[in-house]
């Protein structure tokens, strides 16, 4: 049998099929099934900035209050680590996520201001995670505020927490940059131990009748595999630090071709909320079935044998394909529907 083996963020993991944050990874049961199923490591749900935020906000009043009815403010100062909110409760996702699953287990945190991360980054490591994930989610919706403002934020975010935590911090990234092979090396020199590519952003939708916008959680098609397959396949040239693939692995054969364009690992989360946990097994199996068909021993020996610099036609990841496929198609498309084209 090939040897499935990955490294990840310095970590050593049993596969490359990992679980990305989402609801499954939130719950200490299944938790444990993903790991009975096989997964090789498991991100946990995020912590949102909005909860620390709460959290810093009303120690902060808590500290006042107390502060101007005793002089000894800071005896009546509650303990962070303590105290019972949404961070707290995060802390103890992660030692039962340890204690019940021998996989690595990595944090998430989702936000993109310094703000207290930095407090919680040690927390979180503390608790027992083996790395961190860092979600960069934000929606660049101030027209005051250029591109690179929100670079230089994001990459000194990145930067202080990789700079002042002992475990491997990975960095989750939308793909919506100018120049995203600049960003990714510039994440790189910051101190990030490896890059997400891609996180998912959920549009919301606006309810004809009742007027409202709603948002509006949907899951990932196989589709979607393309856009982290271009990017992988250009960034494993540049890029040392680990590669997860997200976006669209809904199959054994998606993973393949990520790890071929260059992915330590391959994520899942839509895939296993459509077919469940134990779905894991399926992909496993599909991935070994491809690595026997094509003679692959090992993950190491495939991982990037289809980058863009080992592959046969480089200019395939860029925008050379483009005009060769729109030809190619309308071609074909002339050929089987000339009615409608002719219109
Ligand atoms: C219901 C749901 C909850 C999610 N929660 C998180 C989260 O807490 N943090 C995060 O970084 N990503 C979260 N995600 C995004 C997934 O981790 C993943 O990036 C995205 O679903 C794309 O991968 P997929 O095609 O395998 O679904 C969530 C996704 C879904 C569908």
């Amino acid at each position: 049998m090939a040897d499935l083996h990955t490294d990840y963020l310095g970590l050593r993991l049993r596969s490359p099929l990992v679980a990305s944050a989402g609801p499954f990874t939130g719950d200490v049961d299944r938790i444990g099934e993903l790991q009975d199923a096989g997964i090789g490591a498991i991100v946990l749900r995020s912590l949102f900035e909005e909860q620390i935020e709460h959290e810093t906000s009303e120690i902060d009043r808590l500290f006042s209050v107390h502060h101007e009815s005793f002089g000894e403010a800071l005896s009546f100062f509650p303990d962070v680590d303590g105290y019972n909110t949404g961070a707290d409760a995060y802390l103890t996702l992660i030692e039962e996520a340890k204690a019940r699953a021998d996989v690595p287990i990595i944090a998430s945190i989702n936000g993109s201001n310094v703000g207290g991360w930095l407090r919680y980054a040690r927390l979180l490591e503390d608790a027992g995670a083996d790395a961190i994930e860092l979600n960069l989610y934000t929606v660049a919706a101030d027209p005051m505020i250029d591109g690179d403002m929100i670079e230089s934020e994001q990459l000194e975010l990145v930067g202080i927490v990789a700079s002042e935590t002992r475990v491997p911090v990975a960095v989750k990234i939308s793909p919506f940059y100018s120049s995203l092979a600049s960003f990714l090396s510039r994440l790189q020199q910051a101190g990030a131990a490896g890059v997400v590519m891609f996180n998912r952003f959920y549009a919301p939708d606006l309810d004809l009748d009742t007027l409202d916008i709603a948002p509006k959680i949907s899951l990932s098609s196989p589709n979607e595999l393309r856009l982290p397959l271009r990017w992988i396949g250009i960034a494993r040239e540049f890029l040392d630090i680990s590669i997860a693939g997200s976006t669209g692995v809904h199959g054994g054969h998606d993973a393949a071709k990520l790890i071929l364009a260059g992915a330590d690992v391959t994520m899942m989360t839509s895939a296993l909320l459509f077919h469940g946990i134990s779905y894991v097994h399926q992909v496993e199996e599909e991935l070994l079935d491809w690595m026997r068909e094509h003679d692959y021993r090992s993950v190491a020996e495939m991982r990037g044998a289809v980058s863009r610099d080992s592959a046969a036609d480089p200019a395939a990841y860029e925008r050379a394909s483009y005009i060769g496929n729109i030809t190619s198609y309308t071609s074909r498309f002339l050929g089987t529907h000339p009615l409608r084209l002719r219109r």
